[in-house]
């Protein structure tokens, strides 16, 4: 997420919500477009670094389970990606102390792992993973059943898959940015539920966070055009009761919803072409199941896009 206290991405050193953020010029916005649009070579890399990072989710999904602590699955996603010659993103990213963010009920995003933190039959919980694959960057999300969930937390969890899929079937070529943002908010508000809005999708590339901010709620005089090549992320993450949301001030990272409503988050990063969006970071089960998401029990309500 590129947040609006975020250095701003011309390097001014400014934040962004006190330099580029909604004052663009329209030049300043064409060349920070066209900058956006990724080589073939880089295209590639993209590639394989989503490939990777789906791999990782693959692979701690099972984990994801009662009585496992947050630490514990930071532990393993660490060694995993060290083991395959990876590194992972978050690790020092800004200060950040683990390797990915955990984050369960009413942690909106930004949960540190830590080992009195277990998870219990009941949670829902978002593991969000990012990875550096020869200096590209993979960054996906996913929310968790642990056991028997509520109907209420299910439908949460089930109208945010949709909200992602729904985001990435806007991005079209030559669509406006903002055609995810009004393909989200609607939809989830007509489910009862709120679009977080201090918190957005990002550019990726050689950098965690790049130009532009991806909103998923509305906001005016978003008119950034999607052109093949280019690649980012689509986040949303939704709440149950309202969209406000409290950092914690003692770790300065776990932020939480304000009135302690449940919240959920599905991830991925994509490429937009002259087709349908291509998913990077999509897992290897995903793509045998033909499915775009396969947390536990899923009957998507969206169209599918084709792979
Ligand atoms: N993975 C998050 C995103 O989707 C960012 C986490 S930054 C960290 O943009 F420092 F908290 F790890
Ligand atoms: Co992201
Ligand atoms: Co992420």
């Amino acid at each position: 997420m590129i947040e609006r206290n975020d250095p701003c991405y011309c390097g001014s050193g400014k934040k962004f919500k006190k330099c580029h953020l909604g004052k663009d010029t329209p030049e300043e916005r064409a060349t920070a477009q066209n900058k956006m649009i990724k080589s073939p070579a880089a295209q590639n890399g993209m590639r394989e670094a989503g490939r990777f990072n789906g791999q990782l989710m693959d692979y701690i999904r099972p984990f994801v389970k009662d009585s496992t602590s947050t630490a514990r699955l930071n532990g393993l996603i660490h060694e995993y990606t060290l083991d395959h010659g990876h590194t992972p993103a978050c690790l020092g990213y800004h200060g950040y102390p683990k390797s990915c963010c955990i984050s369960i009920n009413n942690i909106v995003c930004h949960g540190i792992p830590n080992d009195q933190e277990i998870l219990q039959d009941g949670d829902i919980v978002n593991v969000d993973l990012t990875t550096i694959v020869n200096r590209y960057y993979g960054d996906s999300s996913e929310t968790f059943f642990i056991g028997d969930v509520s109907d209420a937390a299910r439908d949460l969890v089930r109208v945010t898959a949709n909200a992602l899929i729904i985001g990435i079937a806007a991005a079209k070529p030559h669509a406006h940015l903002n055609a995810i943002a009004h393909a989200i908010d609607p939809y989830v508000q007509s489910c009862g539920y709120s679009v977080v809005r201090q918190y957005t999708g990002h550019g990726i590339g050689t950098q965690f966070h790049e130009y532009f901010s991806v909103y998923h709620h509305i906001e005016k005089g978003d008119d950034i055009l999607l052109l093949p090549g280019m690649t980012l992320t689509v986040e949303p993450m939704i709440n149950a009761g309202n969209y406000e949301v409290v950092t914690d001030p003692n770790d300065t990272w776990t932020v939480r919803t304000k009135d302690k409503s449940l919240s959920a988050q599905f991830e991925h990063t994509i490429l937009i072409t002259e087709g349908n969006p291509e998913i990077l970071t999509l897992t290897p089960s995903q793509i045998a199941a033909g499915q775009l998401l396969v947390a536990d029990g899923f009957p998507l309500d969206s169209p599918t896009i084709k792979l």
